[in-house]
């Protein structure tokens, strides 16, 4: 098959539209069948759910071509389980689990042409997503709504690539005891902007949130979970109910135990710990590992030992294999990949 004549390697993380998208729409009480379309724009009244109480939650994997030539789409249906999770939480209709995943293969399938090449380091990213479309005005669920998953090629979420990155810790918080910080919900997202762009405009690349009930425990940044490694090699990651369960932070987790044979442990993470640690990084489906070099509270600099030029040993090591797993160089345990 024939792919686009696109320069893979030096892709950002933007929007490229790719050919087809699936819709599916939920009306009278049902799902309808659903289809794939050419049409990228969305027709809605101006009154709908996702405009005025913004009821809308969406999911975000990647398919990438292996070593050998096939695609793959890793683990989609942690993304299916955790979708219906976020569709409920915001008394959404859920989407079926299994369908979920048929959509996610079949708009892959149907753009086929934009899966980057095996080793050009990119990879299709693809975008789950489900809003309320019919009129609301006073404070309620919507009666109908849409799904969608629409695909885009991607390189690196951070400019440089793996370069270790400088984060501050924000003043804001992202998320309440109780509240939402554990779905995929575009609320989280909208009430984050601020917070992104004033670390930007003060020269970092991305927020540590802390715990807002005692802001003393290190939660997540704006896109991605936390992973630690002690100066004894464990690795370590934030466990918290106010955080968005991360499916590369718990195939890491695994990897590290399973494949490295490394001592894991997911638990309170406090921040007055953060400067004892050896090694610090990001993990998410865009993120994949992003190295930190460096977090700043108020002025006050953490550096950690593994430096501003590249990540730290045992980053590498979970980078390597997750890596080696998604390109299909490695054994992938049971499930982890989708075959196109
Ligand atoms: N945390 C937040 C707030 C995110 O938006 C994401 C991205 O999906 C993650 C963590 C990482 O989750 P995953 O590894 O499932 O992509
Ligand atoms: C993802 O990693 O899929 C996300 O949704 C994070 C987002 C900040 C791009």
């Amino acid at each position: 098959m024939e792919k686009k004549n696109i320069d893979w390697s030096n892709l950002g993380f933007a929007y490229v539209p790719t050919d087809k998208r699936f819709v599916a729409n939920f009306k009278n009480g049902s799902w309808d069948e659903g289809a794939l379309t050419e049409d990228s724009n969305i027709v809605m009244s101006e009154c709908a759910g996702v405009l005025q109480y913004a009821q809308t939650v969406f999911e975000g994997m990647k398919a990438y071509t292996t070593e050998d030539g096939r695609t793959v789409i890793f683990r989609p249906d942690l993304n299916a389980s955790r979708f219906a999770d976020s569709a409920k939480r915001l008394e959404m209709p859920a989407f079926p689990e299994d369908k979920f995943v048929e959509a996610v293969v079949d708009t892959v399938k149907a753009n086929a042409a934009y899966v980057p090449p095996y080793g050009s380091g990119a990879s299709l990213y693809i975008r789950p997503y489900m809003f309320g479309i019919s009129p609301v005005i006073g404070v309620k669920p919507a009666e109908e709504y849409q799904f969608r998953v629409f695909t885009t090629p991607v390189g690196p979420y951070f400019k440089g690539g793996v370069k270790p990155l400088t984060i501050c810790v924000s003043d804001f918080d992202r998320a309440a005891p109780h509240g939402t910080g554990h779905i995929k919900a575009g609320l989280n997202y909208a009430m984050s902007l601020h917070a992104i762009v004033t670390a930007h405009a003060n020269g970092f690349d991305e927020n540590m949130y802390l715990d807002s009930a005692t802001r003393t425990k290190v939660e997540e940044t704006g896109g991605a979970n936390f992973l630690f490694v002690t100066k004894d090699g464990t690795v370590v990651t934030p466990h918290s109910s106010t955080i968005l369960p991360s499916i590369t932070r718990r195939s890491l987790m695994y990897v590290a135990e399973h494949y490295l044979g490394l001592k894991v442990e997911e638990r309170d993470v406090y921040f007055d710990e953060v400067k004892d640690f050896a090694e610090c990084g990001l993990c998410g489906t865009a993120a994949v590992i992003s190295p930190v070099g460096k977090v700043v509270n108020h002025g006050e600099e953490i550096c950690f030992p593994s430096g501003m030029e590249k990540m730290g040993p045992v980053t590498q090591k979970l980078y390597d294999t997750l890596r080696g797993i998604q390109m299909g160089q490695i054994e992938a345990p049971e499930g982890w990949l989708k075959v196109v």
